[in-house]
This record gives C-alpha cells, structure tokens and sequence, in this order.
C-alpha cells in the first residue's frame, strides 16, 4: 500500500479569505463549543462536555479521519471547522464533512458581501485538496434531509446529489471533477 503524504500537523491549503489547519490541543474547547452550537445540523446531534470532546480527539484515527480548523487570514480566529472520514488508502475513497462556518464570528471582520461565497471556496478547497494532495479518485458527502443550505451548496458545486428517506447522499470522482 502506497503511504499517503500529507503531513499531519499545521496548514493544509489556503482560500482567499482562510487557512485550514490541523487542530491544535489548545482549539479542542473552541471546536467542542462549536460543534454543540450547531450539533442539530448533524446526525449525532448529542451535546458533549469538554472532557466527553478531548476524549473524542484522543480516539481521532489520523489521517484516515480528521478535524480542520478554519481560520481567518488576517487574525488567526478560528470561525469554523471542517474535516473527512473513512479516508480509504486502497480503493481511495473518504467521506468529507464536519462543516461548520460561524457566521456570527466570521461578521465580527467581514460584511456577508465579503463573505458570500465562503462556504462553496472552502468545500472546492477541499475537494481539490482530496483529490489532489490525498490522491483520491472518489470523494462522498452526506447531509440530513432537511439541511437545505449544505444540500444547495452541494448540489450548486456539481455534486452528484441522491436523496434517500433520512440523509442527501452525494459523489464526485476525480474525473468529473477535473471536467468542470
Ligand atoms: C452549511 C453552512 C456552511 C452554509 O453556509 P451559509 O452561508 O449559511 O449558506 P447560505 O445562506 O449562503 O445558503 C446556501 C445556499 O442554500 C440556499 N438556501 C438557504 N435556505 C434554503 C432553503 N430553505 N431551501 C433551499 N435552499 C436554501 C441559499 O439560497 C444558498 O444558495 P444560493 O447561494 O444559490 O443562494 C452554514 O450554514 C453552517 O455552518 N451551518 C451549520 C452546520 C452545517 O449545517 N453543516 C453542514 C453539515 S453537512
């Protein structure tokens, strides 16, 4: 099996506006505070302490999961996460996911004019750092049913969308992706 390359510890790629680091042990509260403000978006919506959290990141399977912390440019403030799972090094597959911007945080410096197009350059960045520095041929993402902005954003990029009962499930392979 061919080991993967990225490296494991500070910035992974860069947009316009944000880095997207590795977390650090000193963002865990921030993350865990995150995650419980908007835990509804997801599947496991249960609210976690801190020491429910740190344990949690003990237990991360690095690289073939990960949290991202994303970060504004010009100060560093984390206003959102993001991050894959399943990274799988035979068939190169991962799942992407763990969206979070926080708006609240990102208006503190930004007008919503300078920041409209935020949350589709950071899943592109994502994607072309997949398939790209990961070297996968085939990413997945899933959102709940009635997450209407991650099922727009999604299908706005070009993803291959398909609705089930619970979850929006959607794929790109690297071909398509390279097409558009
Ligand atoms: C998901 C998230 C990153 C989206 O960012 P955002 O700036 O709030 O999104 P926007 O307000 O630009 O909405 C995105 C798109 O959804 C559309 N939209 C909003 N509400 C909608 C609704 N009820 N039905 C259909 N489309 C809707 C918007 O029109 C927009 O599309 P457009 O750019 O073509 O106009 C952000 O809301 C977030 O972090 N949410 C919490 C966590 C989360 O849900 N993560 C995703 C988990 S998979």
């Amino acid at each position: 099996m061919k080991k993967n390359k990225i490296k494991e510890t500070g910035t992974l790629f860069e947009t316009n506006l944000v880095k997207i680091d590795w977390f650090k042990e000193s963002d865990i509260k921030t993350i865990t505070d995150l995650r419980n403000k908007y835990r509804n978006n997801f599947f496991d919506n249960q609210k976690l302490t801190l020491k429910e959290s740190e344990k949690w990141f003990e237990k991360l399977n690095i690289p073939k999961e990960s949290l991202l912390v994303i970060r504004l440019k010009t100060n560093c403030i984390i206003i959102g996460i993001i991050g894959w799972s399943n990274w799988n090094f035979k068939t190169k597959t991962a799942e992407f996911g763990r969206l979070i911007i926080d708006y609240k945080t990102v208006l503190k410096y930004y007008t919503k004019k300078d920041v409209r197009i935020l949350p589709n350059t950071i899943i592109k960045g994502i994607i072309n750092f997949g398939f790209n520095q990961m070297e996968l041929d085939k990413i997945y993402t899933k959102s709940k049913i009635d997450n209407y902005k991650s099922i727009a954003i999604q299908k706005k990029i070009g993803l291959n969308g398909k609705k089930g009962d619970t979850i929006f499930s959607f794929y790109i392979t690297k071909k398509e992706w390279k097409r558009k």
